[in-house]
């Protein structure tokens, strides 16, 4: 099939690519030039695992091309996906400006492509219920005609996305048109062959269905990141908890991690706009306020216990961050932990070095020269007073640890994700804090 991908960010290009991939011809479109410029080098934008080896093949193959010229993507096309941004609104709801724009546009290319050119147009972008009517209507409005809207939420992971796409749990198309599920249908079938679902639904329940799920998600790593403050509290540990819950198969191992709080493009604005959208309808989601509230009070916990260490003076102290990016295996930095506690320390006085394997280059868009960012893991050690470990790459669960201590000014450790067994840091003699923990010195947090 012909595709195009409106929108070549981290859905849009991981989209694009695995659709290549089985044999069909994508056209991704952006209007960012210095994206553009750089995907028609056959450069990646983005750091996904995997994505280098499918990328390179297709472009040389050309199935897989790139292009500013929407009218010529969509006149080329069968289907066209919006992978667009919906970032979250100063009302928190979510901001659809960049939907409703390309949505116009579809809407004067399709008039002009006339009648007998049947399209269909699917919606990959986050959005709340009712914008796929909402997209069909500014599309007749242009005056096209002949053309179906279909909601296709994508559920692919940062740092694990074309795993996930290549071989999803399930695919969920929401359509009031029999003929664009038909097509849906075909073009996901290589996708499903071990026989995962591809659920058909209305396009109402489609849209709740990614928003039902992100929202879940960020209540059950809420859920166990409070119960971590009440295990401080008890003496118990939380890791020992979360196994002795998680083996139950009601439950489920997954997203039970407790940690510094959820962050990254998609949970924070998705909570948000589903609160929003529970309000408009009068049916207020009180427990996503709940998980909202708690996960922003939440990024201050590393900090509250880096001061009492410090006894509240963090003037002239030196913190070593290990990993920046919201979460491993990605160079994503939208709404990191990293930069509001990398933020919070320089304020109190302190100085950073960071170190992230990927993310440090997109980590200067928000936190610019105000940090000094290292070659390695173990350069950024140097002088430091303490290590801050904020984001768990697997590089960084079993250091060198006698490098580790002999670099540090003092053997201190504030870890945001439990990477390190307690029995070893105490063997070690660190000064070890970490989540719903007993830390391993005398010291009270
Ligand atoms: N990132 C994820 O892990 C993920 C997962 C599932 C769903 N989503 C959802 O998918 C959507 C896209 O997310 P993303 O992370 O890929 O965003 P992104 O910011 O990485 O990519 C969006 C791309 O759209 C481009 N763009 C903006 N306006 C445009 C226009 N008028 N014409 C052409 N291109 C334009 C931008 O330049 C950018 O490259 C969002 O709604 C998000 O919530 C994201």
């Amino acid at each position: 099939m012909n595709l195009a991908m409106v929108g070549t960010g981290y859905v849009g290009l991981v989209t694009g690519t695995c659709f290549a991939e089985t044999g069909n011809h994508v056209i991704c479109v952006d209007n960012d030039p210095k994206k553009l410029d750089k995907l028609n080098q056959a450069e990646l934008t983005i750091y996904e695992p995997g994505l280098d080896t499918l990328f390179y093949r297709n472009i040389a193959k050309k199935r897989l091309t790139f292009t500013g010229d929407l009218r010529a993507a969509v006149l080329n096309s069968e289907i066209i996906f919006l992978c667009l941004p919906t970032p979250q609104d100063q009302d928190g709801s979510a901001d659809l400006r960049f939907v409703f724009g390309v949505a116009h546009d579809l809407g004067k290319i399709l008039k002009e492509a006339g009648s007998k050119n049947y399209k269909i147009i699917v919606n990959k972008s986050t959005a709340p219920v009712g914008t796929w009517e909402a997209i069909a209507e500014v599309i007749k409005d242009e005056g096209a005609s002949n053309y179906d809207v279909v909601s296709n939420p994508e559920f692919l992971r940062e740092g694990f996305a074309v795993e996930d796409f290549m071989r999803p749990d399930r695919i969920v198309v929401g359509s009031a048109s029999k003929a664009a599920l038909e097509k849906m249908k075909t073009l996901y079938e290589p996708f499903v062959r071990q026989g995962n679902p591809i659920i058909e639904m209305d396009p109402a329940s489609a849209e709740l269905t990614k928003y039902a799920s992100n929202c879940y998600l960020a209540m059950r790593i809420t859920y166990m990141n409070e119960l971590a403050n009440l295990c401080e509290k008890v003496g118990a540990n939380v890791d020992l908890v979360r196994i002795g819950m998680g083996t139950d198969s009601r439950i489920g191992k997954r997203f039970l991690f407790a940690g510094i709080g959820y962050g990254g493009s998609c949970f924070p604005k998705d909570v948000s706009a589903l609160i929003r959208t529970s309000v408009e309808h009068d049916a207020g989601l009180k427990i996503m306020t709940a998980v909202e509230q708690v996960n922003r009070e939440r990024k201050a916990v590393l900090i509250k216990r880096i001061l009492s260490h410090f006894h509240n003076d963090l003037k002239g102290k030196q913190f070593t961050v290990w990993g920046l990016a919201f979460k491993p295996n990605t160079d994503d930095m939208r709404e990191a932990p990293s930069v509001v506690i990398i933020k919070k320390l320089l304020e109190l006085g302190a100085r950073v070095v960071a170190y992230d394997p990927v993310a440090m280059e997109n980590a200067k868009f928000y936190l610019q020269d105000t940090i000094t960012y290292a070659e390695d893991e173990y350069a950024a050690l140097k002088n430091s007073d303490a290590l801050v470990i904020v984001t768990e790459w697997n590089e960084f669960r079993n250091p060198d640890f006698d490098l580790l201590k002999s670099s540090l000014k003092q053997p201190v450790i504030f870890d945001g994700r439990n990477i390190f067994e307690l029995e070893k840091m105490r063997e070690l003699n660190f000064t070890y804090y970490s989540i719903g923990r007993k830390p391993t010195s005398s010291q009270n947090y």
